[in-house]
């Protein structure tokens, strides 16, 4: 049992839920994929992999095809994504020869499933960003937001509260709302108060992407991150716990479950704004695969394949793409200084 009798920011609480020495759910297991508890667009489909990576490769021409050129993957997760990228990049021995690779992860587990997976690869694993030795860098992450614990706080009558969380015996007792020392209010710089009901802020994700943005400025470069999110801002509270590939009540299985919450883009928009970054218009994840020749792609591959293969990949492709499932709730933004403005797949 990770909670005793204790009253928890929302931010030490999913801290807590997942990243616990001992208890944390990203502690304890891989899991990813079919027999796990969530399935991420890259063990959906290997298309997915493959349009990013395209994607990457065509980055890299734009900037005129530096000999040397780091990409940072930003929570790997089970590996899937790199071990494709790998393959891709093959296939282009000029980038190829540019490439480092280097895998940002925090958690223990992952990290030796991820060396496992990537056995021989020329890669190196980092917990700061100062290891990066070489030129223009991009960052990529997929589902790397939603796992960054928040803050969530109140609005009412211009004095801000934020939420606390109550246990006793490891049970779920009550919300509590403090009231917001306004000098710790003023730091935060980025959101739009309005009268919404709850602020969920960024605040240990935004410090990682601030560090990101100083590279960025510095080198060539930029960020692409895709993750499950909306555009304007809610004003609602969108925790959820995740459990079985199925919806889970959120204090129920604290440590066996994974704990997400929706990616607030139009804030994180801002956010590179007020860093001096360029961003791209946000764009659905199934809008940018498309522009990427996702399509055209599983139209190539299935020419020859048996009507079992056919509609397994249509399935998949489906569920990458449709409306309702993760094509429009899954959005996309690219920022960088503003020599590197590159909008393939945004326009
Ligand atoms: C939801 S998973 C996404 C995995 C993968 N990108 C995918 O699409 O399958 C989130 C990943 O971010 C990692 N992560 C979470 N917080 C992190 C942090 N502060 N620093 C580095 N990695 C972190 C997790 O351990 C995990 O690998």
């Amino acid at each position: 049992m990770i909670l005793k009798n204790q009253i928890l920011s929302v931010e030490k609480f999913i801290q807590l839920a997942l990243y616990d020495k001992k208890f944390g759910y990203y502690t304890k297991k891989n899991s990813f994929g079919k027999s796990g508890d969530f399935i991420t667009s890259p063990l959906i489909s290997k298309l997915f992999s493959e349009m990013v990576s395209i994607w990457i490769i065509s980055f890299w021409i734009k900037l005129g095809k530096p000999k040397k050129f780091s990409l940072v993957e930003l929570g790997p997760g089970d590996g899937e994504f790199c071990k494709v990228l790998i393959d891709v990049v093959k296939k282009f021995p000029e980038f190829n020869k540019s490439l480092k690779i280097y895998l940002f992860e925090n958690s223990t587990s992952l990290i030796q499933v991820q060396k496992k997976r990537l056995k021989g690869k020329k890669i190196s694993w980092i917990k700061n960003f100062n290891e990066i030795q070489t030129g223009p860098v991009l960052f990529f992450g997929n589902e790397f937001l939603d796992a960054i614990p928040i803050k969530q706080f109140k609005n009412k009558g211009n004095i801000i509260y934020e939420r606390f969380l109550s246990f006793e015996n490891g049970k779920f007792i009550k919300e509590i709302f403090k009231k917001v020392d306004p000098k710790t209010f003023k730091k935060i710089k980025y959101w739009n108060l309005n009268n919404k009901k709850i602020i969920e802020y960024p605040e240990m994700g935004f410090k990682i992407l601030e560090s990101i943005c100083k590279i960025i400025k510095k080198n060539k470069g930029g960020i692409l991150l895709i993750d499950y999110g909306y555009t304007s801002s809610r004003g609602m509270d969108t925790l959820q716990s995740l459990k079985r590939h199925k919806r889970n009540e959120l204090f129920e299985s604290v440590g066996k479950a994974d704990i997400t919450h929706l990616v607030d883009f139009s804030l994180l928009k801002r956010f590179f704004k007020m860093k001096n970054l360029f961003s791209n218009k946000i764009v659905t994840q199934s809008f940018f695969l498309k522009k990427l020749g996702i399509i055209e792609r599983a139209e190539i591959l299935n020419k020859n394949s048996l009507f079992t293969e056919k509609s397994d990949m249509y399935y998949r492709l489906e569920r990458l793409l449709s409306d309702k499932k993760m094509g429009e709730l899954f959005k996309v933004i690219y920022a960088s200084n503003s020599k590197n403005i590159f909008s393939l797949g945004f326009q």
